[in-house]
């Protein structure tokens, strides 16, 4: 996993290459996936949001929200195997609404579908985790983008994203050591993620499914300003059992609203004898997809480190297997 991780900068330079498929003009796009390849579009569409680019993300089964049979956007499936089930249902029901298709894979039932329809399609390597396949799913999204002109021209971005994933990946450099300190800190308690802004609301829920997925541990994401209207009055009647069993990190963008920074001292102050602040990430980079890969890569870090620890194997996803063996047995 760990070198799956480091492969993101080659992943995300993989996307410097891809010609973008000819699709025609869209500023509207229904991008739909689940879990890494669902994710990717979250990331996606935080890059095309300065574009006046409106982009729903779909995570789930068809049918095709009423809007959408009414606004008619591009729909984007993406799936890194090209089996997953729901994905697969959703872009059905695009096909049957008449919609324009684009997709992303490396291959399976969506691969198929995309020959037999003729859909425009990056074709993305094969042989990874889907999760650790967030570069070439994101490299992929902003290239459908671009050939839909939903964006401007990224490959500076993805280069200058590579080189931070690279950087950042590296053993002893200061993001590995303050992963280190992260996953130290996080030993033994379910870790809590806020965040706040377009961007680290984003990663938020990468640090969630990674700690998940990697390294077997329940996790979760809360949003400011909205926990502070609910949220943060549960922290009042347990203190002596989520100060020993949790652990909130905070993620930090300059994309953030300044109130949100005024909101996370205040917020700390009235709830941290019930919880510790472990740790704040902040993002470094100067365009939004370098941004976004800076707070991921401590996060994809702190997940595999959790895991290491822990004598914890990063890799399988056995839980997730028989859901989808028991799920089949359905059929
Ligand atoms: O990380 C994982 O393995 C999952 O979250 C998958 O991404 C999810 O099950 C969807 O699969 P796929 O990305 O192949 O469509």
């Amino acid at each position: 996993m760990l070198s799956q991780i480091r492969s993101t900068g080659d992943q995300l330079r993989w996307a410097v290459d891809q010609p973008a498929p000819a699709i025609g003009t869209s500023s509207e796009i229904l991008y739909v996936g689940m879990g890494g390849s669902g994710i990717a579009g979250d990331y996606v569409g935080a890059i095309a949001m300065p574009f006046g680019t409106r982009m729903v993300v779909h995570k789930g089964y068809g049918p095709l929200p009423l809007w959408a049979t009414k606004a008619r956007p591009l729909v984007i499936a993406a799936s890194y195997s090209g089996n997953t089930e729901e994905t697969l249902d959703f872009v059905e029901s695009a096909r049957d609404s008449g919609l324009r298709v684009a997709t992303i894979t490396t291959g399976g039932r969506l691969g198929e579908l995309t020959v037999t329809h003729d859909w425009p399609s990056v074709s993305v390597p094969s042989g990874l985790q889907p999760r650790a396949a967030a570069g070439y799913m994101i490299g992929a999204a902003l290239t459908v983008l671009r050939g839909a002109h939903a964006i401007d021209d990224q490959r500076l971005a993805l280069d200058e994203a590579a080189t931070m994933a690279d950087e950042a990946t590296a053993e002893g450099s200061d993001r590995w050591m303050e992963a280190t300190r992260i996953a130290e800190k996080l030993d033994g308690r379910i870790p809590i993620i806020y965040a706040g802004g377009p961007v680290s609301t984003v990663v938020a829920q990468r640090w969630k499914t990674q700690i998940n997925e990697n390294a077997k541990v329940p996790a979760w994401w809360s949003l400011l300003p909205e926990l502070d209207h609910n949220e943060i009055t549960g922290w009042e009647t347990m203190p002596e059992k989520t100060r020993e069993h949790l652990g909130i990190v905070t993620l930090r963008d300059r994309s953030d609203n300044d109130r949100i920074e005024t909101r996370l001292a205040h917020t700390r102050t009235l709830t941290q004898d019930a919880v510790p602040w472990v740790a704040e990430v902040n993002s470094t980079g100067v365009s939004r997809l370098a941004r976004l890969v800076s707070l991921t890569a401590v996060g994809d870090l702190v997940s595999w480190m959790m895991a290491d620890s822990a004598g914890v194997d990063p890799v399988p996803v056995a839980t997730i297997e028989k859901l989808k063996k028991l799920l089949a047995e359905e059929d």
